[in-house]
């Protein structure tokens, strides 16, 4: 596929998911900094200072415009469109074209902003700039049995439980089996 030149971003009610920019800078910074402790494994408190700089934000923005080009992996911020507020992050990764036509669907909503909604109206709209822009075929989760919050928000986007997939990821040193739903154009 062509690569997509422009950034595509997508609003609904409350939230507008968009990649970075770097008058995100500020906003960034603060987003890292106003955290709870990790309420559960998969979830992260605030970055140390030396993590939040112009220098690692503007890298950050590069690596994520060449991953776009490169038509692999789509980064998006998630903001609140009534104050501006950069609520978390909805990512489209690994995206394989040719006969599969698939992307890994990626969320994280910072943990002071939980349970009000947000990440399932992000990954509606990640959802619709999958199937609807980048013209993807199936959008897959991978998501641990333990992460039962996870789990809702699949559940909630009406992704399809496929089976558990065995030792699938490394993490926390360890190979994880992981739960697979999926959405096809299809179903969307
Ligand atoms: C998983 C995660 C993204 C969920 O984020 P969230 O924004 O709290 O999720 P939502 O608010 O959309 O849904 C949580 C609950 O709030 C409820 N809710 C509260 N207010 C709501 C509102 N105004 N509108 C809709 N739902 C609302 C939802 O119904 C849902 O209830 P349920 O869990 O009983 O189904 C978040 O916990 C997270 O970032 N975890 C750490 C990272 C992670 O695990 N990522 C996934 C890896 S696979």
């Amino acid at each position: 596929m062509k690569s997509i030149t422009v950034p595509l971003s997508k609003k609904s009610a409350r939230v507008i998911v968009r990649p970075l920019e770097k008058t995100d800078y500020d906003n960034w910074v603060q987003a890292h900094s106003c955290l709870r402790p990790a309420q559960n494994e998969w979830d992260e408190t605030n970055w140390a200072a030396s993590q939040l700089t112009k220098q690692k934000f503007n890298e950050l923005l590069k690596k994520e415009k060449k991953q776009r080009l490169a038509d692999h992996f789509y980064s998006y911020g998630i903001f609140r469109i009534d104050d501006g507020v950069l609520l978390g992050s909805v990512n489209l990764m690994d995206v394989s074209r040719g006969i599969f036509n698939n992307a890994y669907l990626g969320y994280r909503i910072f943990n002071i902003y939980w349970a009000q909604g947000y990440a399932q109206e992000a990954c509606n709209c990640a959802l619709s700039i999958a199937f609807k822009n980048l013209k993807l075929h199936r959008v897959e989760a991978g998501i641990s049995p333990r992460n039962k919050k996870s789990i809702r928000t699949a559940r909630g986007l009406n992704m399809r439980y496929e089976g558990l997939s065995k030792r699938r990821l490394f993490f926390n040193k360890k190979w994880e089996d992981m739960m697979i739903f999926a959405l096809t154009k299809e179903e969307y």
